[in-house]
């Protein structure tokens, strides 16, 4: 308070306290309200009330990707804009103009030198599969036993037109197999996907799937699409017609109502990949149905980045055609090691947004849990001596690894019932005026109500073994419950 402090200050003049008092007031009346700084357009804040949907939803991924033997990888948020120039590809649209770059001889650092890196173009992550293959290659891990099975779950920046499940800043999971090409792992892969979903609930998700041909059949698809749509072209929208020359199969992606009718009649992609792809695509359905995985043939679905080949998909909500809502997508990428600069590698993986799995979460009204406070004593005082003695009390249990609260204020013993009842505490420890006195605390059992007193000296061994005593009677209820079901 500066009124305050002013006249802490000047107190022993009081002629200006009555000055600067004054002058405080004037600055409060004139002064300009200052403007909160708010957050960036497609950024997003968190809120505890949507916590449990994240932590939901990332404990499942975590728990389905350690149960395929996956291991978590994490690798940086900034990397050299090459990096996805080389893999995600220059033309490609979250590349070409989406992609946050960043000048790096403009950062100024402290120590005033520059390292050789920071002269090049640096870019936030727009995906995560470009960082986790260059990690691979600078990490040796070419040598390891193969399959390499990683996750990772973090942050991706694009600057794309924020709308309703697309942001500028998104959480991303990301799952990469590397060193197998068996269309069992594709397979696989895949049915780890559903699982992640299907483990949360989401009974509305459907997998388109397709197979995008290899470095053998592409260049014959890119030619017999180009003789379609060139002879076509005033029909297709701009952007088409520039993909026409660069990369006819972009156009297939187009969202253009124009393109899309001539997409529909379009050749299918799928009728013209080699006998190989076509055996290894076959195997990968065949997998798929025996493992009770369903999917949907979408003989044209290509996916926006260049590394792809062979197997594509997508997971979709049932009667959502918006890409946008896409929770995620995924494919082979068996070139993509080499075209990095290590050995050829086939690889495969997915990546699912957390955002908008959350989204759904939330629209669906599927039941997530609630976390239960993990508080497992609440210690409730009156009075100042008692306050002093409360807070030893929490010292020593935290130390032994009970979990403890504590009211600060100076609520009444009634109030500060009522925190430990909202905490779930299993025992509150009271300390009232006599109890400080008496070199004593009241040890109540928040199930029953069931007190006891116990000496201070002797309250951390028996609060510790009070409470080691109900987790394993509540362990032993929750296994008996589950052998039941
Ligand atoms: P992607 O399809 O670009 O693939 O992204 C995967 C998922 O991330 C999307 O299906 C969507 O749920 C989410 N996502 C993408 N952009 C946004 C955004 N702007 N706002 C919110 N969510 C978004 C990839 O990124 C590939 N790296 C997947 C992959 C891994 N392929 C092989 N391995």
């Amino acid at each position: 308070m500066p009124l305050a402090l002013d006249r802490v200050r000047y107190n022993s003049k009081k002629r200006f306290v009555f000055i600067a008092s004054k002058f405080t007031i004037c600055r409060y009346i004139f002064m300009p309200k200052m403007q909160p700084i708010n957050r960036l357009k497609g950024f997003r804040d968190i809120l505890p009330e949507d916590s449990h949907y994240w932590d939901f939803a990332i404990s499942v991924i975590e728990s389905v990707a350690q149960g395929a033997g996956l291991e978590k990888i994490e690798v940086p948020m900034l990397e050299k804009s090459d990096l996805f120039l080389r893999s995600v590809g220059e033309e490609t649209d979250v590349v070409s103009k989406e992609m946050y770059v960043f000048d790096g001889s403009k950062n100024k650092g402290t120590s005033g030198k520059k390292d050789k890196e920071e002269q090049s173009q640096l870019a936030l992550r727009p995906e995560l599969t470009a960082g986790i293959v260059r990690a691979y290659i600078e990490n040796g891990m070419q040598v390891w036993p193969k399959p390499v099975s990683l996750y990772t779950i973090g942050r991706c920046f694009r600057h794309e037109n924020p709308q309703s499940g697309r942001f500028r800043e998104f959480t991303q999971c990301s799952v990469e197999i590397f060193g197998e090409s068996d269309p069992t792992i594709d397979a696989n892969t895949i049915g780890v996907s559903w699982q992640m979903l299907t483990d949360m609930r989401i009974t509305s998700a459907e997998i388109n799937i397709n197979s995008m041909g290899c470095s053998v059949c592409r260049p014959r698809i890119k030619k017999i699409l180009t003789d379609f749509f060139k002879k076509k072209e005033s029909k297709l929208c701009d952007d088409c017609k520039k993909r026409l020359k660069k990369n006819p199969l972009r156009i297939l992606d187009c969202k253009n109502e124009k393109c899309q009718a001539l997409i529909a009649v379009a050749p299918l992609m799928i009728e013209n990949i080699c006998e190989d792809c076509k055996g290894h695509f076959m195997s990968v359905l065949e997998y798929l149905d025996e493992m009770g995985v369903p999917y949907n043939l979408a003989p044209n679905l290509v996916r926006g980045f260049d590394y792809y080949n062979r197997t594509v998909f997508e997971i979709i909500t049932k009667n959502d055609t918006k890409r946008q809502n896409a929770l995620g997508g995924g494919g082979r990428y068996d070139c993509l090691v080499e075209e990095l600069g290590g050995e050829m590698t086939p690889a495969i993986g997915f990546g699912l947004g957390i955002d908008r799995i959350v989204e759904h979460l939330k629209t669906e009204n599927i039941r997530v849990p609630k976390p239960k406070s993990k508080i497992n004593v609440y210690v409730i005082h009156l009075g100042e001596e008692s306050k002093k003695i409360a807070l030893q009390i929490v010292k020593n249990l935290r130390k032994i690894g009970i979990s403890v609260g504590m009211a600060v204020g100076k609520d009444t013993i009634k109030a500060q019932m009522k925190a430990a009842d909202k905490v779930n505490a299993l025992f509150s420890v009271i300390i009232g005026q006599r109890e400080a006195v008496t070199n004593v605390a009241l040890v109540r059992d928040m199930r029953d109500g069931i007190q006891e007193t116990v000496e201070l000296k002797e309250l951390t061994e028996r609060v510790f073994n009070m409470v080691e005593e109900r987790k394993a009677e509540e362990e032993d209820y929750r296994k008996n419950k589950k052998i039941k079901k």
